[in-house]
């Protein structure tokens, strides 16, 4: 499909591993003229063509950076590349969106803040955590108070990353840790000032060697700035036997919301009514109904929220496509463009995505420190 005759954003998708998912999006929506692939595998930039008929596809990055005619970049590559290819896509004088993490150091989420405030351009971190079913109505339920009083939060994410590429092996656990922290500092408006973290376990040598990280599993629980709320936040990445979640939960004096142990089931929903005669406050408990917000996009991309077959009329395109990540990655999509086209700045901006990564960076340097407190740095001053 090649969609250049409409007028809009001419937007590049560099890294087609993930970065796939999100192609058939950035064609379909209506502010997006064109799309242009970028991988350095030909069989992925030829699986694109074929199934989405994308025209304009490249190998190298410097391509899509000397073009003036493209926009924005959306990076998917891998972890160790973000920080270098994003600074490099905002002195290009385009937009930006990366995938998680912002960066692996907290050298370079000073670096690239500087480059978005040079650029003046938009910076997004495209955090799926954020824009999931169940954070939609959590966020919800906290704007409308719901919760009463937020009095703790916590997050996992379990996933076992064995057999995946070898940027991975061995990857401190926090330094991959955004989707159990964003949803955490987002519902509570704040973002984390210290932090104790504690390494656990043992992974066996060869993964050791890579990042100088001996953990398999590290826990952490962060002070927030702006309230009295504690956070907590546990990862693990490798020889743990837990099926992968990405949870959040919620702790309110009137309401909590707790994400399912298991992937199939649904939420829950504790809440507190009144004081009887005996001891303790009367507690209800109740599975939530989760909705599909596919309500708040525009229709040329809302199917994408859920699976769907992609093009049945055309064989070569009737396959699955959409609904990742709780069904997130339109509202991502949608949330970078209307950045641009408004020129505001994205809900996930350099500032807020170096607050949520920075997070897990110094609590990965304080479980190696053996779980002293490590100041996380305030980013907010940075190019004010
Ligand atoms: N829920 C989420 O937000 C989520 C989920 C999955 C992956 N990710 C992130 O997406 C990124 C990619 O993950 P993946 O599983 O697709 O990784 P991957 O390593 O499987 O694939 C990366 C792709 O990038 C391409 N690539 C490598 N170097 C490149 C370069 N210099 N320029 C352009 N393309 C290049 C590779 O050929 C490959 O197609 C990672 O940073 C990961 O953290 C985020």
């Amino acid at each position: 499909m090649s969609n250049k005759s409409r007028p809009g954003l001419r937007v590049a998708v560099v890294g087609m591993g993930f970065g796939k998912a999100f192609v058939p999006i950035y064609l379909h929506h209506p502010s997006v003229s064109s799309v242009v692939v970028c991988d350095p595998s030909e069989t992925a930039r030829r699986e694109i063509h074929d199934h989405y008929g994308v025209e304009e596809t490249c190998a190298d990055l410097s391509d899509i950076l000397k073009d003036d005619s493209i926009d924005a970049v959306h990076l998917v590559t891998p972890i160790p590349l973000h920080a270098k290819q994003s600074i490099a896509v905002l002195e290009s004088g385009k937009h930006c969106a990366c995938t998680v993490p912002m960066a692996c150091t907290l050298d370079d989420l000073f670096a690239i803040i500087a480059a978005q405030v040079a650029s003046g351009k938009s910076y997004m971190m495209m955090e799926t955590a954020v824009y999931t079913r169940e954070f939609l109505l959590a966020k919800e339920l906290a704007g409308r108070a719901d919760f009463g009083a937020i009095q703790f939060l916590r997050g996992a994410h379990y996933q076992d990353m064995e057999n995946w590429p070898p940027y991975w092996m061995g990857l401190p656990p926090m330094h991959y840790a955004t989707h159990a922290i964003s949803p955490l500092l987002a519902v509570a408006g704040s973002r984390a000032t210290e932090v104790h973290c504690f390494g656990s376990g043992r992974m066996r040598e060869e993964l050791q060697r890579q990042y100088g990280n001996p953990y398999p599993i590290e826990t952490a629980i962060f002070r927030l700035a702006t309230s009295h709320i504690a956070a907590e936040v546990t990862r693990s990445l490798f020889e743990t036997a837990r099926a992968y979640t990405e949870s959040f939960n919620v702790y309110g004096s009137l309401k909590t919301f707790e994400w399912q142990q298991i992937e199939s089931d649904a939420p829950v929903l504790f809440e507190q009514t009144e004081l009887g005669e005996g001891r303790g406050t009367r507690q209800t408990t109740r599975r939530l109904e989760v909705p599909d917000r596919a309500d708040l996009l525009p229709p040329e991309i809302a199917r994408f929220t859920t699976p769907t077959i992609y093009d049945e009329t055309n064989p070569h395109r009737s396959f699955v496509q959409g609904g990742g990540h709780g069904g997130s990655h339109p509202h991502l999509v949608h949330e970078f463009i209307s950045s641009i086209i408004e020129g505001r700045k994205a809900s996930i901006d350099a500032i807020t995505a170096a607050n949520w990564t920075a997070a897990g960076i110094c609590a990965h340097e304080s479980a190696m420190r053996s779980g002293e407190t490590v100041t996380v740095p305030d980013f907010s001053t940075v190019g004010a």
